[in-house]
């Protein structure tokens, strides 16, 4: 499927962003600002207090028997959040004691009865819409499918794939009674140590557009009519990735010119989808809280990216505008300045005082009843936009349920893992590894599934076989938290390798400071004709996931080195969400396999590469640092760009590229087991302007010896402007599908508002003068005339 610009390079006013794929608009629904009839009366019928309440979030917690919500609801206090507040919207996962996770139905009994609770108690009878931070499936629910982490997908290059996770992850939802996700996340890190890096796809603001339009169309789709569509929610709006340490939640310091040409294409892309909700962000860029900037919560998010749905605030902001970021005197002000900058609900998420402030502001004048008018109408809104006041109770009956976590989702899955996995480098072409005989698997990450999915999968944290799942010192023991879905790698290597000796000895803990059985793998590993290394971090979300060294463990690193110093032949598969850096560790195995965090699905696919059943076919969605203090590269900043300006051969994308440029690897590199051979680049003219674009095409021949799928990448690099050129940036890709000794001519447009840029003052630009067109090894040039 190609992006084409049809409907998204009309919001491509102003910005760099080459436009994406093509959805016809009659594939997708659009948010309206224009309320419907029906909703402009009920709104009118409102008091003040209900009206705030559909602007007030609350956690389940609130609203469960313990605060780990694990033993039901408290249906005295959904009464009491309905009849004295009528609160508009809970999220977050709910669990039981037994199971530990809701199913399908178990969500769909939890909504329906605070549903019905509404219903049967408050006057106009409006229900509530749930939320979950469904950011790789719907990864909460127990019998949902979970997807590898963004960072996988944005390696796939693929916005199918993309777009079929979402549509499964709407339709389990949607099952569920869940009609909300909060994602996809779109925010593009400068800093590699960012804990949240994994969950976005990349560092390219081109890439990042055509998959986060994609994400937004599998989830909404029609959404006015398709009762199997659920919200997406953009985050998180805006410049979070720029956080200057790289910590969690450190502001953000990004100047105007770079948040506009690398932070926000992505979502003017998104938007321009369909997108019924944004969430803010809980940075201050530049020290201004986004929440109570007018010029980012409605010069640029209303006007300049024409957004018309809802704005949803996340855990807190509100109070942070005050708590965190001290920009206003109290949190009755911070309230204040929430709600008349630009957000539509707050994700409070405890308590009432944000409904308590609210009322005092607008009995006191601080909110005028038209703003708060404004943001209810579009609560409500979009509640019947996604279908919850016509069936705010869903049919625990339905088949729909049976087809929650298919083997077809599965499926879709798994390929999402196979087009993920980034080979990185081959020595000696040791993979694929096709004889099997004695095989040795090792490390940490290679037999759990928890180390396999990271952050964001079944809990907030994630899980694993050691540390069991249980937040807040609750006990309990370790379950099989994935319900038997998916494979360890180990597991993936015995049912692909069936006739292999296989010898499994984790060796060593994923800190690689615990050293028992360490001997015990390195004896191992000399005796196994292959030896096959898993290792990576820990699982971990935001703040929690905080180092201050971006190179692996140093014990970690240590083990790797002697198990692929005694190994005869040797692959590293990394599951890591953060390109970690390696030290000396390329020299001392034969093979590196980047795996991210694949998920539960992730050990057979890898074992099928390893095997040679599926051609490696994933490429890096950023940089990877050769060093803990090249955090900070983004291919396109242009590292040592006065000696690589037009070097064309630095950009050889068939693997790592060493210490000359600071990178361990490129952002596009991957290999693959077959050669793809390029033909020159042929232009359709050398002179592109305004009105007339051109196009570049190449043939792309599969010279073998395996059949495979292969991305091709165009990047331009301009040779001079005003604003110092990114070194070169990503305008078009297409992933293909070739047999050995096939051909493919592959076609991009390129068009003069694909560089468009924003000056130092923040001006919007186009400058003309010449270019470099590079796809693969191929160069040549044309001029911009403007
Ligand atoms: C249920 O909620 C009510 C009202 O908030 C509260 O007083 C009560 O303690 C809660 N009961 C339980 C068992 O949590
Ligand atoms: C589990 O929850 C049920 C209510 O759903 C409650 O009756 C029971 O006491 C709880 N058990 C534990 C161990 O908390
Ligand atoms: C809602 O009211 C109906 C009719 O009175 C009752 O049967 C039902 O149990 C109530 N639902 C809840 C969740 O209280
Ligand atoms: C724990 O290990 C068992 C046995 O290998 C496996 O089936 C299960 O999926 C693992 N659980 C996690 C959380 O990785
Ligand atoms: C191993 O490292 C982890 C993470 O730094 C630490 O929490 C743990 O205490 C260490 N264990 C030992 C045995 O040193
Ligand atoms: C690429 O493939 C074509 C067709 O097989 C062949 O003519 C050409 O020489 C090849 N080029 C390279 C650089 O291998
Ligand atoms: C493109 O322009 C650069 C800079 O002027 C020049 O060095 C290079 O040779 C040109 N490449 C082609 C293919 O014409």
């Amino acid at each position: 499927m190609r992006i084409s610009t049809a409907v998204l390079i009309c919001a491509l006013s102003t910005l760099a962003v080459a436009g994406p794929v093509e959805y016809h608009q009659s594939k997708f629904d659009t948010p309206t600002d224009k309320l419907d009839h029906d909703v402009q009366k009920l709104l009118d019928s409102l008091s003040l207090q209900e009206k705030i309440g559909q602007l007030s979030q609350l956690n389940i917690n609130t609203i469960s028997i313990d605060s780990w919500s694990m033993n039901g609801l408290n249906k005295t206090a959904v009464e009491y959040y309905a009849e004295t507040w009528g609160i508009g919207s809970f999220l977050n996962q709910a669990q039981d004691n037994t199971t530990w996770l809701l199913d399908s139905k178990g969500y769909a009994k939890l909504v329906n009865e605070i549903n019905e609770i509404y219903l049967n108690k408050t006057k106009h009878k409006i229900p509530i819409i749930y939320g979950l931070d469904s950011v790789r499936g719907a990864h909460y629910i127990k019998d949902a499918t979970i997807f590898p982490a963004g960072i996988a997908q944005g390696a796939t290059f693929n916005p199918s794939i993309v777009e079929e996770a979402n549509k499964i992850t709407a339709f389990e939802s949607s099952t569920a009674n869940v009609k909300w996700s909060f994602s996809p996340i779109l925010d593009i890190s400068f800093n590699k140590l960012w804990p949240r890096l994994y969950e976005n796809f990349g560092e390219d603001p081109y890439l990042t557009s055509v998959l986060g339009a994609a994400a937004v169309i599998g989830l909404q789709g029609k959404f006015k009519t398709d009762d199997t569509k659920i919200a997406a929610s953009l985050k998180h709006y805006i410049g979070y990735g720029g956080t200057r340490t790289g910590q969690d939640k450190d502001n953000a310091w990004v100047p105007i010119n770079y948040l506009l040409d690398y932070q926000v294409p992505a979502y003017r892309a998104a938007i321009a989808a369909g997108a019924a909700t944004v969430m803010t962000s809980y940075s201050a860029v530049n020290g201004q809280p986004v929440s109570s900037s007018k010029y980012l919560m409605d010069t640029l998010l209303r006007k300049e990216l024409g957004f018309k749905g809802m704005v949803v605030s996340d855990w807190q902001e509100g109070y942070y505008i005050q708590q965190h970021h001290y920009a206003v005197k109290d949190l009755y002000n911070a309230v204040i300045a929430e709600i008349n900058t630009g957000t539509d609900m707050s994700m409070t998420p405890t308590d009432t005082d944000f409904n308590v402030f609210l009322l005092k502001a607008v009995k006191e004048g601080k909110v005028s009843i038209d703003t708060i008018n404004e943001r209810v109408g579009r609560v409500l809104q979009l509640k019947k936009d996604f279908g919850v006041f016509k069936q705010p109770i869903v049919d625990l009956e339905s088949k729909r349920f049976e087809q929650v976590g298919s083997a077809a989702s599965a499926e879709v899955a798994l390929n999402a893992v196979r087009e993920s996995v980034t080979l990185l480098q081959n020595r000696f072409n040791v993979l694929p590894y096709k004889s099997p005989k004695k095989i040795a698997v090792v490390g940490p990450s290679s037999n759990d599934k928890g180390f396999q999915c990271g952050g964001w999968c079944r809990r907030w944290q994630g899980v694993d076989n050691k540390s069991g799942f249980l937040e807040g010192g609750a006990a309990g023991t370790v379950a099989d938290l994935f319900v038997g879905k998916g494979h360890t790698l180990k597991e993936g290597i015995e049912i692909i390798f069936p006739n292999a000796e296989i010898t499994f000895v984790e060796g060593t803990n994923i800190y690689g400071n615990e050293t028992t059985d360490w001997a015990k793998a390195v004896a191992a590993a000399k005796s196994a004709d292959f030896t096959i290394i898993g290792a990576g971090e820990h699982h971990y979300a935001e703040r929690v996931g905080r180092i201050d060294n971006l190179d692996l463990p140093q014990g970690l690193i240590n083990f790797i080195n002697d198990v692929g110093k005694a190994s005869k032949a040797s692959a590293l598969v990394l599951f890591e969400g953060r390109p970690r850096t390696l030290q000396d560790i390329p020299n001392n195995v034969d093979s590196i396999l980047m795996a991210y965090l694949p998920g539960p699905y992730g050990g057979i696919p890898v074992a099928e590469i390893i095997a040679g059943k599926v051609n490696p076919s994933g490429r890096l969605p950023l940089t990877y640092p050769l060093a803990p203090n090249d955090n900070n590269h983004n291919y396109w900043r242009g590292h040592d760009q006065t000696y690589n300006q037009y070097a064309v051969d630095h950009n050889s994308y068939d693997g790592p590229d060493g210490v000359q440029n600071h990178v361990f690897a490129e952002f596009g590199d991957g290999l693959s087991y077959s050669t793809f051979n390029y033909s020159d680049i042929s232009l359709s003219s050398k002179k592109l302007t305004k009105n007339r674009k051109i196009t570049a095409s190449v043939t792309v021949t599969n010279q073998g010896p395996y059949d495979g799928k292969h991305t091709v990448l165009l990047f331009t690099q301009q040779h001079w402007r005003s604003i110092e050129p990114e070194f070169k940036l990503l305008k078009g890709f297409e992933k293909i599908d070739l047999k050995v000794g096939q051909s493919k001519v592959v076609t991009f447009p390129i068009e003069a508002d694909f560089f468009r840029f924003t000056t130092f003052d923040g001006k919007p630009a186009l400058e003309g003068g010449d270019f470099t067109v590079l796809i693969q090894d191929k160069a040549t040039n044309f001029t911009l005339i403007v």
